[in-house]
């Protein structure tokens, strides 16, 4: 969310366009009777929503539900992560791209230090969550940066390293700024060893190095994974997507406002989720620029 448009001048969201906890639980009810196991909350900031252990809470009680999983970028965790532990959250992706303060700063576009994350990052493992971290890696802002966030990491953390990719409009993306994966894999050292997805649809390849520590790569450009994707994404307004760069999506929260029961909201998801056709990271280069819903709406 760059600075030059989300300034203090920009009109967020009035809260009644978002949907209550009680409705986006309504959803996320009715997405696990369609077979979903996994809830991730992310954004945008989640822990930006106010009394966010609440809707914890009320996703835990779901019945069939796995695993609840946020992503979030670490500055509230010292006050949250204890709530958000007994409301039943399990774990935590953290995202953090580098260690040196004026690189992180930077590429936070606030200042912020990079200690404030690490701070984060303990207090969630202090309250008893599991921990990720994520790294993007964008050619010329921090390549330099990897291998001393590897070894301050690896042995407590699993670090995922994602490509950077062109979400949303605003980040003025080349292909010029994508760093490989497997250049990652050298930046960090090498002597890496590919292990097996834990589960078909795994963004992550997964690898360790001789010491059994492991490390995720997220290969969307150069790797696409499109075929396995089985991700849905529910916006705040409750507009349902799916594809990170889908151009629009489908209006769940009219449909609930309308006072339509859980049958006709299963219907809409079964139909749309059943004619999906997003392919994009597989054609980023043959399809050509065009509009895509931005990624501070839907998460990573
Ligand atoms: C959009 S953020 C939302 C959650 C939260 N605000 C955070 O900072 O983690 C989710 C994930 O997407 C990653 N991300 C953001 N922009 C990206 C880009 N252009 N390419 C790849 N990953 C990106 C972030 O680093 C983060 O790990």
């Amino acid at each position: 969310m760059p600075a030059e448009v989300f300034g203090p001048q920009y009109a967020f969201l009035p809260k009644s366009e978002l949907l209550s906890f009680e409705e986006i639980e309504r959803v996320a009810r009715v997405f696990v009777r369609g077979g979903v196991r996994k809830l991730r909350l992310t954004g945008g900031e989640p822990l930006l929503r106010r009394d966010l252990p609440e809707l914890v809470a009320l996703l835990r009680g779901i019945e069939d539900v796995d695993d609840i999983a946020l992503t979030t970028n670490g500055l509230l965790l010292p006050s949250l992560a204890a709530p958000l532990r007994e409301a039943g959250l399990a774990r935590v992706t953290v995202s953090l791209d580098a260690l040196d303060p004026e690189v992180f700063g930077r590429m936070n576009g606030l200042g912020v230090h990079p200690e404030r994350i690490l701070r984060g990052i303990e207090a969630a493992l202090d309250a008893g969550l599991g921990v990720k971290i994520n790294t993007v890696v964008q050619r010329g802002a921090n390549e330099q940066e990897l291998r001393p966030l590897w070894e301050a990491l690896r042995d407590r953390h699993v670090v995922r390293f994602i490509e950077f990719m062109d979400v949303g409009n605003h980040n003025g993306w080349d292909m010029t700024e994508v760093v490989p994966s497997r250049e990652v894999l050298d930046l960090l050292g090498g002597g890496f060893e590919a292990t097996n997805a834990n589960y078909k649809g795994e963004v992550a390849a997964r690898y360790r190095d001789a010491q059994g520590r492991e490390l995720g790569l997220i290969s969307s450009v150069t790797a696409p994974f499109c075929g396995d994707c089985s991700r849905a994404r529910l916006s705040a307004q409750g507009m349902l997507y799916t594809c990170l760069f889908a151009s629009d999506g489908t209006d769940f929260r009219s449909l609930l406002r309308a006072g339509a029961d859980d049958d006709a909201l299963f219907t809409l998801l079964s139909e749309v989720w059943s004619g999906r056709k997003d392919r994009y990271s597989e054609e980023r280069f043959e399809v050509g620029a065009r509009r895509k819903i931005e990624m501070s709406h839907i998460g990573g």
